[in-house]
């Protein structure tokens, strides 16, 4: 069974008409224990493609499936519920909680999913192979803007997500980090079946791809 499915899928801002959709009937499947990247311009609709797959935003139209449940026809509520439950996101703008350490901004997840969150051992090996351990202390404001990257990574993976949807995940980072992330990435698809869907302008990413695609006026055309 497809772990995301999107059939017809379209989305405009404001006063769009169909010649200034973001999204044009776009379709796009993938699958357990694949990684696929989306590519294209700045503008091209990467983020609102990705929040729309992850049920954070609302098609105008078309339909939205994940492990069999069509999110975009469930309640407010129970988006929330699935979104915690299921997803994993990395977002463009890394989202952590200014007022929270980076040990807090996981505790924070454990109030909200009490459950099925990585063991502290765990959570630790993840920490240091992103090379954070040694932050949990820190202040988002204390952080470099790769080191809140990699806290947002590791955020992202700590609930053990079916389905982890990441955008320009590595913008910060340098070639090592760049290559780490990528392998746990592919790790989390390869040996665990997660699904990884993955914005990225990052040439360096795509050899981990299972699939390339390009989001070009409205339209996702596949590359690979
Ligand atoms: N909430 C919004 N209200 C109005 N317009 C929006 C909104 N969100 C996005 N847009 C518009 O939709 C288009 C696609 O934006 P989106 O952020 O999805 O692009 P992107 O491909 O992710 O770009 P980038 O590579 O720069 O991150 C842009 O023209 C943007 O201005
Ligand atoms: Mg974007």
């Amino acid at each position: 069974m497809a772990t995301i499915e999107l059939n017809n899928i379209t989305k405009g801002f404001g006063t769009a008409t169909s010649s200034e959709l973001v999204l044009d009937h776009v379709n796009f499947v993938s699958n357990a224990g694949e990684v696929t990247i989306i590519t294209g311009p700045s503008g091209s609709g990467k983020s609102t493609l990705l929040t729309i797959m992850g049920a954070l935003r609302n098609p105008d139209a078309g339909e939205v499936w994940l492990s069999g449940t069509q999110v975009n026809q469930l309640s407010q509520r129970d988006q929330d519920h699935f979104r915690l439950e299921k997803i994993g996101f990395i977002l463009q703008a890394h989202t952590l909680v200014p007022f929270l350490t980076v040990h807090d901004q996981f505790r924070l997840v454990d109030q909200v999913k009490p459950t099925g969150n990585l063991t502290p051992a765990h959570q630790q090996e993840l920490l240091e192979t992103l090379d954070i351990a040694d932050l949990k202390t820190h202040y988002p404001a204390e952080l470099s803007g790769g080191q809140s990257q990699r806290v947002a990574i590791a955020r992202g993976l700590y609930t053990q997500p079916e389905l982890i949807l990441a955008d320009e995940p590595t913008a910060s980072l340098d070639e090592a980090r760049v290559t780490k992330v990528c392998e746990l990435l592919a790790a989390a698809a390869r040996e665990q079946g997660k699904t990884v869907v993955i914005v990225t302008h990052d040439d360096r990413m795509y050899p981990y791809a299972d699939h390339l695609y390009e989001l070009l006026d409205g339209q996702l055309r596949q590359r690979r």
